[in-house]
């Protein structure tokens, strides 16, 4: 398909390029146990960033905080120039609107049709018409390779094809920002690639900023620009994923990618 065909949920022309997320000395805890400590980091618009880091490292956590599904203790976080916290309810659905989420669990809803489940949340939350949500919703349905299942249920297809579905529904709100938390996890193993393959095509194909936690480190690689390794909440090396993966430069970083390669 052409990349002029395609959706480009990011697009924004002629806006330059800058930092869309930011976090700045974020701390979280949970009770007792402080699971983000004075975390910083940035990331540019339009750049794929991927999280990787042993389990209970705070990946999830940092997803959670951007969505404002939790709060920081400490610290503070923009998007797109705008402060999270505090925010009105007002500026927070503002917000909401830039990010999009897919989860390790599709979460689809079980009673609509492939096609309703993208053009809901265009249509209740945008305003946009049903007939350009049914538009898009076609486009998006050729990117992610299910044309036709359009009006198949959930519950009628393969998990990797809910998946699909699910990242359909995301960039069917032009999110500036996809957010992804171990999308293939819980796939069966040869669903994976076919998962992960829709997503490259729209990490090459879109100018959408992506944040990426992720066990596979093959497409970890492929559509990188900054790689972070996290260790009990904090960023403890960052770079590029050749550096990452061939020339880490710390022994955790090491370890944990000898455990999971
Ligand atoms: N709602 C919560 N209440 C209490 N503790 C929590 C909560 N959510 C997360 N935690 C704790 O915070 C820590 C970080 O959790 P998080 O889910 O961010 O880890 P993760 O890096 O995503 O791990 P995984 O790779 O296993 O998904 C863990 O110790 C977890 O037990
Ligand atoms: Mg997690």
């Amino acid at each position: 398909m052409p990349t002029d065909t395609l959706p480009q949920p990011g697009k924004t022309p002629g806006k330059p390029a800058g930092e869309l997320i930011r976090l700045e000395r974020v701390t979280k805890r949970f009770g007792t146990n402080t699971v983000l400590d004075h975390l910083d980091f940035s990331v540019d618009a339009g750049k794929h960033v991927t999280l990787i880091g042993p389990s209970g490292s705070g990946k999830t956590t940092i997803l959670r905080l951007l969505m404002t599904l939790l709060k920081p203790d400490e610290g503070t976080i923009t998007v797109d120039g705008q402060q999270l916290f505090p925010a009105s309810d007002k500026q927070v659905r503002e917000i909401r609107k830039k990010i999009g989420m897919v989860f390790q669990q599709f979460n689809l809803f079980p009673n609509m049709t492939v096609l309703r489940n993208i053009t809901e949340a265009p249509v209740t939350v945008l305003g946009m018409s049903r007939d350009e949500a049914g538009e898009r919703a076609r486009d998006l349905l050729d990117l992610v390779g299910l044309a036709d299942k359009r009006d198949a249920r959930p519950t009628q297809l393969s998990g990797g094809q809910q998946q699909r579905v699910a990242i359909a529904r995301a960039l069917a709100m032009r999110p500036q920002v996809l957010l992804l938390d171990e999308v293939t996890s819980a796939l069966d193993p040869e669903l994976v690639a076919g998962v992960l393959d829709v997503l490259r095509d729209i990490a090459r194909s879109t100018d959408i900023t992506m944040l990426c936690v992720t066990h596979e480190m093959g497409f970890a690689r492929d559509i990188s620009d900054q790689v972070l390794m996290f260790d009990s909440g904090r960023v403890i090396e960052a770079g590029s994923p050749e550096k990452i993966f061939n020339e880490p430069e710390q022994a955790r970083t090491r370890e944990f990618l000898s455990a999971v390669l």
